[in-house]
């Protein structure tokens, strides 16, 4: 095996120079964890870099086709041992780039050198974290559609049981489950569109931007943002070096406003789910006990939903406070962007898993759903069935104010099925669920199935 060049207290083997070692350590910081996640994405541009490069007009070639043909063949083993968990980053490496770059250069000696020709690490980590968030953000949307399906089939279930409708957790109007359930459902579906700008804004390739300034050589930007999949390159090199962070940001922003529609569902059923209400019951394996009070299930799961929450609006406010003020061109203050990125995207695919499964699992209770209506709930129906009768609305609405302890309980079945207007109790159109839920998976699948098409032409895994 040829080896690489070597220096006695190398701290840094590919650039060769010496760092102190505590400066080296806060540098690196927890890149040598957190790349593990951008490996098989870092092959990935890898490849199509060492591709283009045969295709350069130069004399003589930086590479011919045979060596690239090398090159990928290690990059292929790379890619395996980061896919089966086996790969690993040492601290002198720094990050996964030089870890690649080591490795190609341990097995294939000088033709390793050759490969980070007409690149930057500062374009090269660019573009490992958009393939990387791009695999994200699909197999994430699937997640999505698993929870909003729980919900409109919790909905459907239980569509016309009456349930208390609440403004200022007081009693308001007669409501349903369904509307409950499917209304949580829609708010979901609605942060689709955040996570699609999110998708959008990160589909462009920054590789060949390099340090942020392009190179003196005939490099091929289209041809690399082709083989990697992207939509299109981008156009501005200086301008690409600044896209970093940008996206990370739109990520954590997307993640964050999420886990508020997680977080607000999640309170609505420790609300309803306490004795006190007991429209709703958690299966007991869902809820932790206390090390003291016997009787207890508490709905542990659902208070740390609240909390990741209030996290993940935390990691957005790095994220912006990353960017407001750092100068043009790559800083190294950016690196930190991959720590809130990836724990925003951790935290909101796990409390999305998590939330379908206590979707999944979650009971009704029909007796205390109904005891929920007290007289005052049916108040506006009251006064609605006055104007139908021909009285002004204001006039109807204080006779029903000045004579409240006339009101009397109405059947609220009955009062659910009155309201048959577009999305009301009895109007929810649970087949355009099912087909806007059938639509977006079938179309992740298709953009997951071709971008995974692209690694694997590179790669072959
Ligand atoms: N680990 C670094 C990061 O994530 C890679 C880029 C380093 N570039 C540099 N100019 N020091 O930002």
């Amino acid at each position: 095996m040829k080896q690489g060049r070597k220096s006695a207290a190398n701290h840094e083997t590919i650039t060769d120079r010496k760092v102190d070692p505590d400066i080296l350590t806060y540098t690196v910081g927890e890149d040598t964890v957190l790349d593990l996640k951008l490996a098989v994405w870092d092959c990935m541009g890898t490849a199509a870099h060492a591709t283009m490069l045969t295709r350069m007009k130069t004399n003589p070639p930086v590479l011919t086709r045979a060596e690239a043909e090398a090159v990928k063949k290690e990059l292929s083993a790379i890619a395996v041992l980061a896919l089966d968990g086996r790969f690993s980053i040492r601290e002198d490496d720094q990050d996964v780039h030089m870890a690649v770059e080591r490795m190609l250069t341990e097995k294939l000696g000088d033709l390793g050198k050759k490969i980070h020709t007409g690149r930057s690490r500062n374009d090269q980590v660019a573009v490992d974290v958009r393939l990387h968030v791009k695999d994200e953000l699909l197999r994430m949307s699937e997640e999505r559609m698993d929870l909003f399906d729980a919900l409109v089939s919790f909905g459907r279930r239980h569509d016309r049981v009456p349930m208390a409708g609440r403004t200022h957790l007081q009693p308001a109007m007669p409501s349903s489950v369904g509307l409950w359930a499917t209304g949580h459902a829609e708010c979901l579906l609605r942060q689709s569109a955040n996570f699609e700008a999110t998708y959008a804004m990160n589909d462009v390739c920054p590789l060949g931007s390099a340090a942020g300034y392009g190179v003196p050589l005939p490099i091929d930007r289209e041809l690399t943002s082709r083989l990697l999949g992207f939509a299109e390159p981008f156009h501005n090199v200086f301008g690409a070096s600044m896209a970093r962070g940008e996206v990370e940001a739109s990520l954590v922003s997307s993640c964050a406003q999420t886990m508020c529609v997680l977080s607000r569902l999640a309170e609505d059923l420790i609300l309803f789910s306490m004795p006190e209400f007991g429209y709703f019951r958690l299966p007991r394996e869902y809820c932790t006990g206390s090390s003291i009070m016997p009787q207890k299930f508490n709905p542990d799961a659902l208070e740390l939903v609240r909390g990741k929450t209030a996290q993940v609006a935390g990691l957005l406010s790095a994220s912006v406070g990353i960017l407001h003020a750092m100068p043009g061109g790559y800083n190294r203050d950016l690196q930190d962007c991959k720590l809130l990125y990836m724990k925003a995207l951790e935290t909101t695919r796990t409390t999305l898993r998590i939330m379908t499964k206590v979707v999944r699992g979650l009971e009704i209770d029909e007796r205390r759903l109904r005891a929920g209506f007290s007289p005052g709930v049916f108040a506006t129906d009251a006064a609605l069935r006055k104007v139908a009768q021909g009285m002004p609305w204001r006039e109807a609405y204080h006779d029903v104010r000045d004579h409240l302890e006339r009101l009397e309980s109405e059947d609220p079945d009955a009062a659910v099925a009155a309201k048959t207007h577009l999305g009301a109790t009895a109007g929810i159109d649970y087949a355009r669920y099912g087909n806007i839920s059938r639509e977006r998976r079938a179309a992740c699948r298709r953009l997951l199935n071709s971008f995974l098409a692209c690694r694997r032409r590179l790669l072959g895994v």
